[in-house]
């Protein structure tokens, strides 16, 4: 391999020149076996934020990252399709749509991660089932989605580790929000895991790292532009985060509010969003031409309880307890409940869901660093959307804690959350978008 200086290639970045293929795959190289050290590492990640990165770059950053590691190699005969959310605040949409998926024939190798900051993270509510195991190597994951048509796991070592060295130096330097950094670090683990069509819920608003739909297009462009050169489908859909997605906020009570779902208790909001994305991901495999006819047998396998069954059949796969299907009290409990009270009398104009979330790490329903300890039972009912009516003093929410006084904290910080208008307000779009 080309030898560099990593100064050189450091300076050149700063200076707003291009790395070509093999720079940056000797900088990610010699930061992996510790010839270049975490500071040079921050500097170029610095001046990459600073300075962006073209397609070549992220292609290059993308290919190096997949090279760090292990990849799962499908039958290219098999629609291995997957799904990945940039995060959210009440986001539990992968385990409503991954047996849903699966039920309806696709291969879904979904690998989740921990919730930090005020997004919340699957990997997190699925351990609230007892004795569920998420912890599998690449061959294992591979062998049962082959055998269940899906996994739900989380990322092993062996999944680019190149990401998830860089990913950890990325949020204590804060260079995340950059489109070709992001890109790299969600494409190269898609790519590694073996998908061949993705759709990526590219979350917009105020819970959300995009704050709005144009630099939602620009991240969704390199997203789609990098997965085509590995040979990947992709397509984006941009979903409203101006408010906490369903109703439940916090790790117990998500899952079984997903639970909920596959019984067919629909919330409209987390309907939309996940029957949008299923259906996309079976017209790329080509297993449906037409949205509707894919919707309805989406609403078919929910109905029938094919798609129950399936989420039954991979706790058990997964060393779960299939208990917790019928007693939502085996995920998790809290001792009290706090209402929440809306603080004024109006009409809901607009929600920090961003502020909920840090709100609800105060009683450990969300952490804030990846050591943080959670409480399974802590979290949130949130009753109440953008453009309802409300009177001061309603009950809008109840905070579930085992923490009586932080609950009361969380409840009066979740109640600020709330801007009230005295004039209606609209209702907001849960789609507002897709690319291409
Ligand atoms: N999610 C990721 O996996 N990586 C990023 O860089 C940002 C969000």
């Amino acid at each position: 391999m080309a030898r560099y200086n990593p100064v050189e290639l450091i300076l050149k970045k700063r200076d707003g020149y291009c790395l070509d293929e093999s720079e940056v795959s000797f900088f990610i190289k010699g930061f992996l076996d510790g010839t270049i050290a975490d500071y040079q590492m921050s500097a170029l990640l610095m001046s990459c934020f600073f300075q962006g990165l073209n397609l070549t770059e992220t292609k290059a950053f993308t290919k190096s990252y997949i090279e760090s590691g292990e990849s799962l190699q499908f039958d290219p005969s098999l629609p291995v399709a997957d799904k990945h959310s940039t995060g959210g605040v009440g986001d539990k949409i992968s385990i409503m749509l991954a047996p849903i998926a699966a039920a309806l024939g696709l291969y879904v190798p979904m690998i989740s991660g921990r919730g930090l900051g005020h997004t919340g993270g699957t990997l997190d509510k699925l351990e609230t089932i007892p004795g569920f195991q998420t912890a599998y190597e690449m061959q294992e994951l591979y062998d049962l989605v082959m055998k269940h048509g899906y996994a739900l796991v989380g990322q092993s070592d062996a999944l680019v580790p190149a990401d998830k060295r860089i990913y950890a130096l990325r949020d204590v330097t804060a260079t995340v929000e950059n489109p070709g950094l992001i890109t790299a670090s969600i494409m190269s683990k898609k790519i590694a895991e073996g998908a061949k069509y993705l759709v990526i819920d590219l979350k917009v608003g105020s819970g959300a790292f995009m704050p709005n739909l144009t630099r939602a297009q620009e991240l969704a462009q390199s997203l789609v532009e990098t997965g085509r050169s590995f040979g990947q489908k992709v397509r984006v859909i941009f979903t409203n985060m101006n408010s906490p997605l369903g109703r439940a906020v916090g790790n117990a009570i998500e899952t079984a509010e997903a639970i909920e779902y596959l019984k067919g208790n629909y919330l409209p909001d987390t309907y939309a969003i996940t029957t949008k994305l299923v259906s996309q991901m079976l017209l790329m495999a080509g297993m449906y031409s037409d949205e509707s006819q894919a919707v309805t047998a989406i609403d078919e396998v929910v109905a029938n309880g094919k798609a129950l069954a399936k989420f039954e059949e991979i706790i058990i796969a997964q060393n779960g307890d299939p208990r917790v299907l019928d007693d939502y009290s085996l995920l998790g409990t809290a001792k009290y409940e706090i209402p929440v009270k809306a603080p004024a009398s109006g009409w809901i104009a607009q929600i920090d869901s961003r502020a909920i979330g840090y709100a609800l790490v105060r009683i450990k329903a969300g952490r804030m660093k990846v050591t943080d300890s959670l409480d399974a039972g802590a979290g949130a009912y949130l009753e109440r959307k953008i453009g309802d009516e409300v009177r001061e003093g309603e009950v809008i929410g109840t905070i579930l804690s085992n923490d009586e006084r932080a609950g009361q904290a969380a409840a009066s910080a979740v109640a600020d959350a709330y801007k009230i208008s005295p004039e209606p307000a609209p209702a907001q779009e849960i789609i507002l978008g897709m690319y291409p």
